[in-house]
């Protein structure tokens, strides 16, 4: 679980003020996957940094499970980081002189731990990569260096999960293949996943979703959907034809009540 509280971040550039995030304050819970979406500029990326503990902020604090992150020292926040977060970025998160098998295992060597290779082993396995685990990235497709992405963020379990537009160079079948993945992950293992994206169509796969303008963010509630594109009122899946939407309206007593199933 990932909490901010009234986080804001000020830029100063010669005699202006930069206001790149406004007071905020928001939870992720675990076990839930959420989207942040804005346009370039509005302060998605300093919020990311932020909750990732690379930005310190102006005002607030920024709590993961119960360590705050504001309050410790440096290299106390540089071991929460190394143990707690996962980074997912773009396209560049691999070492490209690593074949996938050691890629997957460098971070606990970096950590100077013996590495779990039981673990890369089961990691490789669910996420369709073993026959990789030779392989350097300039010979992995944009989807498979993703998966590897993925799994090399998830070797040491973070229970914090941070996206910066994890699906940009990716086509659309990969891009829905890998959020989906992303989504599943989350909900499976019950970590905090937050997803940075321009893509307003991978809302359809998260569980919550925010959007930023200017420094501010909020929730998005209309966007609130449930599992592959179903809307967590059950109304997304399918839009009812026309002809049903009048009977319901001018007839109700010919219609069952609505099944309502929202969560939480
Ligand atoms: N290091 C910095 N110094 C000064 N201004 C910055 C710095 N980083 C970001 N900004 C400004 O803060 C605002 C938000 O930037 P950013 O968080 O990168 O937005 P996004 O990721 O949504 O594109 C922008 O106006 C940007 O110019
Ligand atoms: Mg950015």
């Amino acid at each position: 679980m990932i909490t901010l509280t009234d986080v804001s971040k000020d830029y100063t550039q010669g005699s202006e003020t930069i206001h790149a995030l406004k007071p905020t304050t928001l939870t992720i819970p675990d076990g839930e996957f959420c989207a942040i979406l804005g346009p370039s500029g509005s302060g998605k990326s300093t919020l990311l940094t932020i909750m990732g503990g690379l930005l310190t902020p102006s005002t607030g604090q920024v709590c993961i499970d119960d360590v705050d992150l504001t309050e410790i020292s440096r290299k106390e926040l540089s071991r929460q980081r190394f143990t707690k977060l996962g980074f997912i970025l773009q396209s560049s998160s691999l070492v490209p002189f690593l074949t996938v098998r050691d890629q997957m295992v460098f971070h606990a060597k970096v950590a100077g731990t013996t590495p779990d290779t039981r673990r890369r082993d089961e990691l490789m396995d669910r996420l369709d990569i073993a026959s990789l685990a030779g392989k350097y990235p300039d010979a992995l497709s944009g989807g498979e260096r993703q998966r590897v992405a993925i799994a090399t963020a998830l070797m040491h379990d973070p229970a914090v999960i941070l996206a910066d537009e994890p699906t940009a160079a990716l086509d659309t079948a990969r891009a829905f293949e890998t959020v989906k993945l992303l989504r599943d992950l989350t909900h499976e293992d019950g970590r905090a996943t937050i997803m940075v994206t321009h893509d307003e169509r991978l809302i359809d796969y998260c569980d919550a979703v925010y959007r930023m303008y200017d420094g501010e963010l909020t929730r998005d509630t209309t966007a609130r959907r449930g599992r592959d594109g179903e809307r967590a009122d059950g109304s997304g899946r399918q839009q009812a034809h026309p002809i049903c939407r009048a009977i319901r309206e001018r007839m109700p007593w010919l219609c069952p009540p609505r099944r309502s199933n929202r969560r939480g």
